[in-house]
């Protein structure tokens, strides 16, 4: 029996790129031996790219490169012979003129299963598209709903490893409560969201968690603070308990996909007066104008 998921993936003919090669999505087949099936053990990346540019992409790269280099995986190609793929298949589906999210893994490779790191295997690479909409006009009006939820994952959250069962198990019972994201508590204090990670404003101050083993290091919430550092307004990377968050006047979640978006409910109860907030508003401006600059640049 075929599932209509499953129906949905038979018939992606969007271009994606694998181990060399570009072809469309539902013909691209990996071993089941390769160690991303077998052990999750790999790298991933999700790059928005607006109007065909990809956004920040050499933060992205080095970022993939910092985390292959973390799990022992040497990078397969240079920083220019990613821009080619990426490019390629960007042009190869059209997408030049629209806005699309670019999804790349790297894995060990296919080996007979063990858990030691095979001697010489070839990484296998895959890329990939989707397209972008814009962040929903609603949510931007009415923000976000989280719930607060112990941090399960294990403790290299730096890395962006493929192995996202903590994240998703979490971002799964966000869903079930009706909230749009899990944000996560360790011993108190707040790391990140499962696939997001979290600022909030006090007394109008931006304050987002210092980053450690224990959080992506996003590259939205980078630019958030290379912003706010660039706007002069006042703002804190430091610890933040459960009660600040608690007691926010604002309460924003960053990501590629999420750009900087306004959370108005935490645990079934309003954020300050339940709107999304002056700060937000601002700094909302403050990275679309950021967006717009890129675009005008090339
Ligand atoms: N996730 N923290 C986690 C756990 C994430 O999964 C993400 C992004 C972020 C934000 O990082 P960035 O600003 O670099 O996108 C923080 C991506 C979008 C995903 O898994 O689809």
């Amino acid at each position: 029996m075929t599932t209509s998921s499953q129906q949905a993936v038979s018939k992606d003919t969007s271009t994606c790129y694998l181990n060399g090669e570009y072809l469309p999505l539902k013909d691209a087949k990996v071993s089941v031996l390769d160690r991303g099936f077998i052990f999750a053990d790999g790298i991933y990346e999700v790059i928005p790219a607006f109007a065909g540019k990809p956004f920040r992409l050499k933060h992205h790269l080095e970022r993939l490169h910092d985390n292959l280099n973390a799990i022992k995986i040497g990078n397969p190609y240079t920083e220019q012979q990613w821009f080619g793929i990426l490019n390629d298949v960007i042009s190869k589906n059209n997408y030049v003129n629209t806005d699309c999210s670019l999804y790349i893994q790297v894995t060990r490779g296919v080996a007979k299963r063990d858990h030691v790191f095979p001697e010489n295997s070839e990484p296998t690479v895959f890329a990939m598209l989707n397209p972008l909409p814009p962040v929903n006009p609603a949510v931007l009006e009415k923000g976000l709903t989280v719930i607060t939820l112990e941090d399960i994952r294990w403790n290299y959250c730096n890395i962006k490893s493929i192995s996202l069962l903590g994240n998703i198990i979490l971002k799964q019972e966000a869903a079930e409560n009706n909230a749009d994201e899990a944000v996560l508590i360790r011993n108190g204090i707040i790391t990140e969201g499962s696939s997001s990670n979290v600022f909030i404003v006090k007394n109008g101050i931006i304050k987002t968690p210092i980053k450690n083993q224990q959080l992506l290091p996003g590259i939205t919430r980078d630019l958030i603070v290379e912003i706010a550092q660039q706007q002069n307004l006042p703002y804190e990377e430091t610890t933040i308990t459960e009660e600040d968050l608690l007691s926010a006047d604002e309460v924003w979640l960053t990501s590629s996909l999420k750009e900087v978006s306004p959370v108005c409910m935490v645990n079934g109860k309003a954020v300050a007066n339940g709107q999304p907030g002056a700060h937000w508003r601002n700094m909302y401006k403050l990275f679309q104008q950021y967006k717009s600059s890129l675009k005008q640049s090339n």
